[in-house]
Order: structure tokens, then C-alpha cells, then sequence
């Protein structure tokens, strides 16, 4: 897909009404800065809440096979190899077993 148009398509993910939308707001300002925030965002509040994702406390390979299980079993659409390291990068640094977003969220 042509990289304007990929945005586009993220665009629209992020502007697509959802009923969780309140819950994910929240959410949204407490997920650390990053390259990768709103690709992260855009792309997996797209069919569920962000609370099922910043839950999580997996190793990098773990959210590769939840990745892995979004597209193949869930329809998710496919990410090039560049979005989904900056994605693997994010969950793995903020999400990863040690959960430091959640600790960072702490004073
Ligand atoms: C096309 C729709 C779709 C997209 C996009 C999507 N998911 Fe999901 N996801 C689902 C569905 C449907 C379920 C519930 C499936 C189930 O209960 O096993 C789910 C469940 C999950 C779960 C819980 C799995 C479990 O074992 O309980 C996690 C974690 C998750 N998604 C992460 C992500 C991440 C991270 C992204 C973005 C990279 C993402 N999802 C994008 C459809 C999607």
C-alpha cells in the first residue's frame, strides 16, 4: 500500500466512533510517548478497546504471536515489517513482562 494511503487507513482507525472510545481516551494519555504511540493506538483500538492490549505484560516474542494471532485469526490488516517492529518495539519496551508503563504511571 502506498505510505500516504497506509496513514490514511490509520487515520481513519483512529477517527472511527467506538463505544469503548471514553475508556480508550483515557488510556491514550497514559501510554508513554513514543514513535510508535499512535500507530500502536491506531491500529489495535481498531476492533477492541486499548484495555485489552495495556493489560498485558508480555516478552516480545509474546506480542509477536498476539500479532501473529490478530492478523490470521482476527483480521487484522497486515503491517509491513517497519510498523510492526515499531509496534514490537513499543508493546515490548512499555508492555513487556516488567510492565514499566504501568509503573511509570505511579508517582
Ligand atoms: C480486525 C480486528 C482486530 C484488530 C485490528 C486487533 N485485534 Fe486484538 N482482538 C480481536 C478480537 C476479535 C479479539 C478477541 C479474540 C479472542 O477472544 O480470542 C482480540 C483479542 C486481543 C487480545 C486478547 C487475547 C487474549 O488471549 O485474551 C489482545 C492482547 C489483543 N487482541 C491485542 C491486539 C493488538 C496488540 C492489536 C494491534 C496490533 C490488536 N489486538 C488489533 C480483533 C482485533
Amino acid at each position: 500500500m502506498q505510505g500516504w494511503l497506509r496513514n490514511l487507513a490509520v487515520l481513519s482507525l483512529l477517527l472511527w466512533p467506538n463505544p469503548a472510545a471514553a475508556i480508550d481516551e483515557e488510556i491514550y494519555e497514559k501510554m508513554p510517548p513514543g514513535e510508535a504511540k499512535e500507530l500502536v493506538f491506531g491500529h489495535c483500538s481498531a476492533c477492541h478497546s486499548m484495555k485489552l492490549v495495556v493489560q498485558q505484560g508480555l516478552s516480545r516474542d509474546g506480542w509477536a504471536d498476539v500479532l501473529d494471532y490478530m492478523f490470521k485469526e482476527q483480521g487484522m490488516m497486515e503491517l509491513s515489517a517497519d510498523e510492526r517492529r515499531r509496534i514490537l518495539d513499543y508493546l515490548a519496551c512499555w508492555y513487556g513482562e516488567d510492565r514499566a508503563a504501568t509503573k511509570r504511571e505511579k508517582p
